[in-house]
């Protein structure tokens, strides 16, 4: 199974960013709890980072045909950008959203997310460890797949 992991705005400055919501550990520590996680499930992981919509809309696009699974964390996007939500629709490769906090116990505008009814569902709260599980249930729903 090939799965890309697509990290939104902001997440390239994991570990000095707001350490009381997102904790001390870098994107790189995370990259690796994910390659961790990949290898333990036999999986191909591929992660990438935009800050810019278009750049994750191309990565999205990109993907097309190409992967069995995506995990992504869209940021502050998740709450507005319709063109990162109509991408994942449009490419209809299973699709988990992942976030490090619990965006549903944050302000009220983090409480709507415009991608999970396009997601096979949402992973949050749970730091990086939110991926290691968005990745378990990436492979669950993939071995469920009729071939
Ligand atoms: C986030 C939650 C978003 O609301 C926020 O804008 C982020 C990070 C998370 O992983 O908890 O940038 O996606």
């Amino acid at each position: 199974m090939n799965v890309l992991v697509i990290h939104g705005p902001n997440l390239n400055l994991l570990g000095t960013r707001e350490p009381q919501t997102y904790g001390t550990q870098t994107l790189d520590d995370v990259d690796a709890r994910i390659a961790r996680e990949a290898a333990e499930l036999g999986m191909t992981v591929r992660c990438v980072q935009h800050n810019s919509e278009g750049a994750i809309v191309d990565e999205l696009h990109a993907a097309r045909g190409n992967v069995d699974g995506i995990a992504i964390n869209p940021g502050a996007y998740t709450h507005y950008a319709y063109a990162i939500r109509d991408a994942i629709a449009a490419i209809a490769v299973p699709t988990v959203e992942v976030h490090l906090s619990n965006t549903s116990a944050r302000e009220e505008f983090r409480r709507t997310s415009i991608v999970a009814p396009v997601c096979l569902g949402t992973v949050a709260g749970f730091g990086i460890e939110s991926y290691a599980l968005a990745l378990r249930a990436l492979a669950a729903s993939h071995a469920r797949k009729p071939v």
